[in-house]
């Protein structure tokens, strides 16, 4: 197969968004450009090439096929019944769903209808998902009843904005609410299949995600329609997509490379993609690469590092010729995970940076160029990156509005991004002070630090605030200490992450306990056990260590970066913001 940038530097050269955009087809007699009609509609000529081949949960032949045809015809229903909801242009629908072909009918479906989607991760506890659905308002939540009861029902009073309730599964008993309660099929089922999609605005907002910061609550991350040219772009550079490929992407659809690279670029692209739901297992994998032919696999280093693990022997017992490109995101990719990837599945992994923010990849070793272990690789074309000089607090420096850009070989600094490129996030959910808080004399700060070697290759060196990376996750440290101080043994709570050798980092807790409790075995389980049931297990801190006191800055915040030296034994760096010891 002839790649589809087979010469990167003319590839570069000749490289524009408007072009970019010329690669889609925009909605029939210049109503706009929507997500859905990209992804799926304009596929009618092949109709019957299969989109989605979803493996049941025994053996990986077991599966189902959704051609784009049917696609169609079920997105196209799903936004009849939106709209016979009254659920319309910018509304909220929000999906809680393990990876099956509702998920994708519900994303697309939304689109079409002009509502805005957010997704969540069915690890999630009935805390975080409470958190997001308020925020992001939501009118209507399609999960399944096992997830409904356990995460949603908790905290169903505190949602009133919350109106219908679609419920996937057999068995399910319509109800009139509040919220009402749909039955997801038959709902579907009673819908015309005919649907137009109404005039999209490029810049109307399709997609919103949910992403940690170091303080407050999540931020809800705005995307609109003309990210869908990013989303094409990247898909057809970095993951070099065909519309013969068998493309599997393992992140999950309730994070944003589950949406931007699981749901959207595939279909774009017209290939059929994989949607295996289960849990991991190593020998499962290889199966359903081997079965299923499979050409391009987008992962994460924390899945490579798990088949590292479980032995080259294993991978070297299936067929992997299909193969054709490994990629990797979310987390730093180790030199000898692609060492290992090399020997085992026969290719070298190809890594590439992006965040919640910004939509789509940005940073990529493309399949052409060949791959340094540990680098990232190169801003796409149509990015422009900088790195800025850092102040004390290791974040880019901002005096009088303006920042320094370094040059040079090896320059390191906080990765800054120019805004311009179409899946670039337009904005917090109603947040004015975070959005500025983001941007400073025309750059995206993204919170990361990395170094530019002399030919241009991008490393990562790593977070430049107190974020942390669990099995390729974002974790706010500040939820997770709030969610310890409603417990009445704790005072105060200081969260950090640790490394691990398979997740990355995991979530470390530190707690001061209140007067009358006293540290012990049975306190700590307690306090484990009730961060997992409200935070669900993405999120819960896996340790927890009892402390007397914890180190503050002095204005009162917990100096999370000390907490971290001291636990790994790092230099203690700039102490002059730490408040003196009580
Ligand atoms: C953060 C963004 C990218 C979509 C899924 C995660 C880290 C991402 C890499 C990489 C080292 C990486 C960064 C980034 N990250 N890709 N190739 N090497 N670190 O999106 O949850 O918004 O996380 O993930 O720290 O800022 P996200």
């Amino acid at each position: 197969m002839v790649p589809n940038v087979v010469d990167e530097e003319a590839y570069r050269a000749s490289f524009s968004w408007a072009a970019a955009r010329l690669q889609l087809d925009g909605l029939p007699d210049g109503r706009g450009l929507n997500i859905a009609h990209e992804a799926v509609d304009r596929h009618a000529a092949r109709a019957g090439h299969v989109a989605l081949r979803c493996l049941g949960p025994t053996a990986v032949t077991d599966q189902s096929d959704v051609t784009y045809g049917q696609l169609q015809t079920a997105t196209n229903r799903f936004a009849n019944a939106l709209t016979g909801l009254g659920v319309g242009r910018g509304d909220r629908v929000f999906t809680l769903l393990g990876r099956g072909p509702e998920i994708y009918v519900a994303v697309l479906g939304t689109l079409k209808a002009g509502a805005v989607l957010s997704p969540l991760f069915p690890s999630f506890g009935p805390e975080p998902v409470r958190q997001r659905l308020a925020r992001g308002d939501g009118r209507v939540l399609v999960t399944t009843p096992e997830l409904l009861r356990r995460r949603v029902t908790p905290v169903l009073d505190r949602l009133p904005g919350l109106a219908h309730v679609v419920l996937v599964g057999d068995e399910v008993e319509p109800a009139p609410g509040p919220p009402a309660t749909w039955a997801f099929d038959a709902l579907v089922a009673a819908q015309d299949e005919d649907f137009e999609i109404p005039p999209t605005d490029p810049e109307d907002p399709a997609l919103l995600h949910f992403t940690s910061g170091t303080t407050g609550t999540p931020k809800g991350a705005v995307h609109v329609h003309e990210a869908v040219v990013a989303h094409h772009a990247t898909g057809f550079s970095a993951l070099d997509l065909h519309p013969a490929d068998v493309f599997w992407c393992t992140a999950d659809p309730g994070w944003v490379t589950g949406t931007s690279y699981g749901i959207i670029a595939p279909l774009t692209h017209g290939v059929t993609s994989i949607v295996e739901g289960g849990p991991f297992d190593a020998e499962r994998w290889y199966q359903v690469l081997e079965e299923h032919r499979v050409t391009v696999w987008y992962t994460a280093p924390t899945a490579l590092r798990m088949l590292m693990r479980a032995g080259t022997d294993v991978a070297r017992s299936h067929d992997l010729s299909a193969l054709r490109l490994v990629a990797s995101v979310g987390e730093p990719l180790n030199p000898e995970v692609v060492r290992w990837a090399e020997g085992a599945l026969g290719l070298p992994v190809h890594d590439t940076w992006w965040q919640t923010e910004t939509g789509g990849i940005v940073i990529a070793t493309l399949p052409v160029a060949p791959v340094r272990p540990g680098s990232m690789g190169r801003p796409l074309p149509g990015v422009e990156v900088g790195l800025l000089a850092r102040g004390p607090d290791g974040r880019a420096a901002v005096r009088g509005g303006a920042v320094t850009v370094l040059d040079g070989p090896d320059a390191e600094g906080e990765l800054a991004l120019r805004a311009g490129w179409p899946s670039m996030f337009r904005g917090y959910l109603d947040d004015e002070a975070r959005d500025a808080s983001c941007f400073a004399d025309g750059w995206y700060l993204t919170g990361d630090v990395a170094r530019r070697d002399a030919d241009g290759l991008y490393w990562f060196v790593g977070r430049a605030d107190d974020v942390i990376k669990a099995a390729g996750h974002l974790i706010g440290p500040f939820e997770v200490e709030s969610l310890l101080m409603e417990h009445p043994a704790v005072v105060e709570a200081g969260v950090i992450g640790v490394p691990d050798p398979v997740a990355g980092e995991v979530v470390k807790a530190f707690v001061v306990l209140a007067a009358g409790h006293e540290p012990g075995e049975e306190l700590r389980r307690e306090l484990l056990g009730f961060a997992r049931r409200r935070l669900g297990p993405a999120v819960a801190p896996r340790q927890l260590a009892f402390a007397d006191d914890l180190p503050h800055t002095r204005s009162g915040k917990v100096m999370r970066r000390l907490l971290r030296a001291r636990e790994l034994g790092l230099p203690e760096g700039d102490l002059s913001t730490l408040e003196p010891a009580r």
